[in-house]
């Protein structure tokens, strides 16, 4: 079980301090997979970044099988089975391909080429491909998940893995993803694809850096679905009233 524990984060900007999260509680269970979705800028990234150990809460605590893990940082962490999918993958100068998926594989695939394969990208065809800016952002997000799939870690977590990736590609990367999953591991997956929603166990929808709705997915799926038709949000407002145009 890993369990976030009235975690907040605020961060001082030039001019001001600001929440980004805020008493989030949540439990997530081996076995599972799990959606984190919400309007973009509601804190999924940083969530996952806290989950990860690259940011540290500035309040509250990120327990993991009955561990205080708080204080570790993302190297620990990745020591000890967590794997993250960044939504934007970092570029490694001088590396190529198959250098970054060496250094990730433990049994997640049996070969370099099988993990590229996994996710439809031919292996004689990238392998030996720089990681530079010559690679599409939809590549090298396949790129990132394949090396998330080498490592095989038992807490994974992609970051919207379905962004600039094209509709035959998610196809496989969906299915790749629920087929890896298993009894052992925590799977939760960022997005606002239906595909995906539909997928999981549970889904957290986060709205403001706060848990909106959190539950089993086919109870919490429909009530999404209903509050994504109302473009107003509670914070959109002018001169005192809101804002955005509101059908409902
Ligand atoms: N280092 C930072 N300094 C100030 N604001 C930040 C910082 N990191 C993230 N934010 C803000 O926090 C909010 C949540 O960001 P993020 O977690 O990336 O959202 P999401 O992934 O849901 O789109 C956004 O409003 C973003 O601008
Ligand atoms: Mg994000």
């Amino acid at each position: 079980m890993l369990s976030l524990k009235n975690v907040s984060l605020r961060l001082s900007t030039e001019e001001r301090e600001v929440t980004i999260l805020s008493g989030i509680d949540l439990n997530f269970e081996r076995g599972k997979m799990y959606a984190l979705t919400g309007p973009n800028g509601s804190g999924k990234s940083t969530l996952a970044r806290v989950i990860m150990g690259i940011q540290s809460p500035s309040e509250g605590k990120v327990i993991f099988e009955g561990n205080d893990i708080t204080s570790m940082g993302l190297t620990e962490r990745a020591q000890m089975g967590f794997g993250y999918a960044f939504q934007h993958p970092a570029r490694f100068k001088g590396m190529r391909v198959l250098d970054l998926l060496e250094i990730a594989m433990r049994q997640g695939c049996d070969t370099e080429c099988t993990c590229l394969r996994n996710i439809g990208l031919c292996p004689e065809e990238y392998l030996e491909r720089p990681l530079d800016s010559s690679l599409s952002g939809g590549e090298m997000k396949r790129i990132e998940i394949a090396t998330i799939l080498a490592q095989d870690p038992r807490v994974r977590v992609f970051d919207e893995p379905e962004a600039g990736i094209d509709l035959w590609s998610f196809e496989r990367l969906i299915s790749v993803i629920g087929t890896s999953h298993d009894q052992g591991r925590i799977t939760i997956i960022i997005s606002h694809q239906e595909k995906i929603l539909k997928m999981v166990d549970e889904i957290i929808l986060i709205e403001s850096g706060k848990i909106k709705m959190q539950g089993d997915r086919d109870s919490i799926w429909g009530q999404i679905y209903e509050s994504a038709r109302c473009a107003c949000r509670e914070n959109c407002k002018k001169e005192g009233e809101n804002y955005a145009e509101c059908t409902r």
